[in-house]
Parts: C-alpha cells; sequence; structure tokens
C-alpha cells in the first residue's frame, strides 16, 4: 500500500477552507500544487451538490464576499504576497476562481435540465392507454314503454300530433266541453300562470286531450293522430301519482266510425301491449264500463284482464281481476262545432291513457315515483 498516495478529502469544501486560511505556499512548486487541489475540491464540491439549497450553500462558501474561500485566497495569497510573489499568486488566484465559478455555474445548470426532465416525466401523458368509456345507457323505461305504445298506433295508421304543455284555458277546457265552472275543471287542478291583462289564461296542460282540437283545426277530416306528451295536475306524489307524468292521447274521425272501431283499435292495442308481443298470454282480455268525460259521449273505461294474476284477484287489482287503463268514448258534437267539423257528417273516438301507468302494468313495478327517482339501478333494468 502505498502510504504516501493522499487520500482524497471526505469534505471538499472543510479542506478548501483549510487551505485558504493558510498562507502562501512558499514557493513556486506548493503554490501549484495547492492550486490544483482548490481546483479539484472546487469541482468536486460543485459536484457534491443534490439540488438547488445544496447548490447555493456551496456557492456561497466558495464564493461569499465574506468568509468565502475565494475571498479568503485574496486575502490570504494576494494581499499577503511579498511584492516578487504577486504576479504568482495572482495568476494562482484567477485559476482557482474561474475553475470554482465555471464548475458552479455548470453544476447550475446541470440541475436545472435535470428538474425539467422531471417535470417532463411526471407531466407525461401515456396516449396510447384506452380512453374510459361512458356507459351507452338504455332508453328510460317511460320512454321506451312510450316508444311502443306509439309504434302499435302507426301501424295502425295513425300519425303523431303535438301540442304545447304550456296550454291556454281555451284549448286545455272550453273547445273540450268543460265550461269555466265544471266540476272536472277541479279535479284536473294545475298551474295557471299570469300572461298579464288581456292575455289568454295560460296554465300547464292537465291532459293531452287539447291536441285533439288543435290537431282538428290543423287538418280536414278524415283524420287519425296520436298525441304522446307530458301532463301536470296539482296531486301529491305518492305509489300511483305524480305532478307531472305522460299521457297518449288518442283520436280517430271519419264518416261512419262507431264504438265497434273504438273497441277493435283499444283491443288490438291491449293485444299488442300486453298479449302476443310483450311477454304475457295471447289473449288479453279486455272490458269497457261506461263512464263519464266532457268531451265524449258516450264515454267508457278499458279494463284489462289483470295481468299480475290472471284475473284470479290479487293486490294489484284490488282483487277485482280488472284493472283500469284508459279513458275513451264517441266524440262528443261539441267537439266538431268548436273545430268546424260538421257534426251530422263526421263521428270519431278518442283515447287518452297514462304512460307511466301502462309501463307500470308492463314491466310490473309498484311505485310510480321510481321512474322518476333518477336510480340507475332502477333505471337500466328494463329492455330498450
Ligand atoms: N283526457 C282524459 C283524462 O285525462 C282521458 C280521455 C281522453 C278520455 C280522451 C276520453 C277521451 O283523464
Amino acid at each position: 500500500m502505498d502510504r504516501s498516495a493522499p487520500l482524497p478529502p471526505l469534505d471538499p469544501l472543510a479542506a478548501a477552507q483549510t487551505r485558504a486560511a493558510a498562507p502562501l505556499p512558499s514557493d513556486a512548486a506548493g503554490l501549484q500544487a495547492a492550486t490544483q487541489e482548490l481546483c479539484a475540491w472546487a469541482e468536486a464540491a460543485a459536484h457534491a451538490a443534490e439540488d438547488e439549497t445544496a447548490l447555493r450553500a456551496a456557492r456561497d462558501a466558495w464564493l461569499g464576499r465574506k468568509g468565502g474561500v475565494l475571498a479568503r485566497l485574496k486575502q490570504n495569497w494576494l494581499a499577503a504576497a511579498p511584492p516578487p510573489r504577486k504576479r504568482d499568486a495572482g495568476q494562482a488566484y484567477n485559476t482557482v476562481a474561474q475553475a470554482a465559478e465555471s464548475a458552479l455555474a455548470a453544476a447550475a445548470n446541470e440541475l436545472a435540465g435535470r428538474s425539467a426532465a422531471r417535470r417532463l416525466a411526471d407531466e407525461r401523458v401515456d396516449i396510447s392507454l384506452p380512453a374510459r368509456r361512458a356507459p351507452f345507457g338504455p332508453a328510460h323505461p317511460v320512454l321506451a314503454i312510450l316508444r311502443r305504445m306509439t309504434d302499435i298506433f302507426l301501424r295502425l295508421g295513425y300519425s303523431v300530433a303535438e301540442g304545447p304543455e304550456i296550454e291556454t284555458a281555451y284549448y286545455n277546457f272550453e273547445a273540450l266541453n268543460i265550461p269555466a265552472h265544471h266540476p272536472a275543471r277541479a279535479s284536473q287542478d294545475t298551474l295557471y300562470m299570469d300572461a298579464g291583462p288581456g292575455a289568454p289564461e295560460l296554465l300547464l296542460r292537465t291532459h293531452t286531450s287539447p291536441v285533439q282540437i288543435r290537431a282538428m283545426r290543423q287538418a280536414a277530416p278524415p283524420l287519425r293522430v296520436i298525441a304522446p306528451g307530458k301532463v301536470y295536475r296539482n296531486d301529491a306524489p305518492d305509489a300511483t301519482h305524480s305532478p307531472m307524468f305522460h299521457q297518449l292521447e288518442g283520436l280517430a274521425v271519419d264518416e261512419h266510425i262507431t264504438l265497434r272501431d273504438l273497441k277493435g283499435a283499444l283491443d288490438h292495442f291491449a293485444q299488442e301491449m300486453f298479449g302476443a308481443g310483450g311477454a304475457g298470454e295471447r289473449n288479453v282480455r279486455t272490458r269497457f264500463r261506461p263512464s263519464y268525460f266532457p268531451f265524449t259521449e258516450p264515454s267508457a273505461e278499458m279494463d284489462v284482464g289483470c295481468l299480475f294474476c290472471r284475473g284470479a284477484g290479487c293486490r294489484a287489482c284490488k282483487q277485482s281481476g280488472w284493472i283500469e287503463v284508459l279513458g275513451c268514448g264517441m266524440v262528443h258534437p261539441a267537439l266538431f262545432r268548436a273545430v268546424g267539423y260538421d257534426p251530422e257528417r263526421w263521428t270519431g273516438f278518442a283515447f287518452g291513457m297514462g304512460v307511466e301507468r301502462i309501463a307500470m302494468l308492463a314491466y310490473g313495478v309498484d311505485d310510480i315515483q321510481r321512474f322518476y327517482s333518477g336510480d340507475l339501478r332502477f333505471l337500466s333494468q328494463f329492455p330498450d
């Protein structure tokens, strides 16, 4: 082992400070050796700085005006040198100062480059990752049923008519033979809007029947239309009521239309909706019970044989074996007069049903509120 070889100093800064505190080496060879060592230590100190803080500390230790290695060298070598040695001392000092400055600058550069590279790596976006798919949901069960109902009537030659949800009292009531103080107005209470003095009375429509009037005013008979849409009533929400729900209206006007046509069309609808086309049996029983609506005469309600107990009696049908599904009747002549159709020549039938109610029967849902819950666990169970 060569004991004369100098061991590298453990702390280049401490070594440099010690050397700088010592006086100018006494001869040229000593000065050259000290200069080389100081250059190497400056290099080592700059290189050892792992981050900005450590580098700043190294800069201060080497370049600091007070007590920095260079400041001390200036004092102990330059200022203290006797005149004949000033020149050598100055050259040695400049060599060390240049080495220290360039080593520290190089280290600063390298650190800046490294942090930029780290930021780039951190912020890297992997464009090869597959995108997260947005789930493509099925139609809302009410909409899905409404489409099935609509399709049945489209196949029978009906077309779709529309009307506004904000309706005038005239279309919602008067034109439908419901005068101002008729009790049917109280049973179909809704929200009224103040449209200002002299403006027609506006309300949220309570049924889709006003579209009957709009459709007849727009076209001459014969006519077959259905009108699906939202309706509103002042009902507290419970298992069978909602202040907003959907109806599907139907209207057929032609020469010689009779009650048999009404029964035939609606019985066909029941078979398609709950029978052959659906999950139920081929033959769904229907019955028509006398009822009352101001805009039809005679009026009826159609029941279907209970889909849950097949007529034996259960909770859904209140032990009756029958479930009410819609209101209907022959168009009252007052409506024809209101739209300018000749009531002596034209006859027709109309019907209206709750879409949610049909959906509840078709899907076996026991609470209408579930449709409006926004709960995807419920809503995504149904076929489109
Ligand atoms: N409009 C009635 C209701 O909302 C239903 C109906 C429509 C009845 C057409 C007869 C004819 O209850």
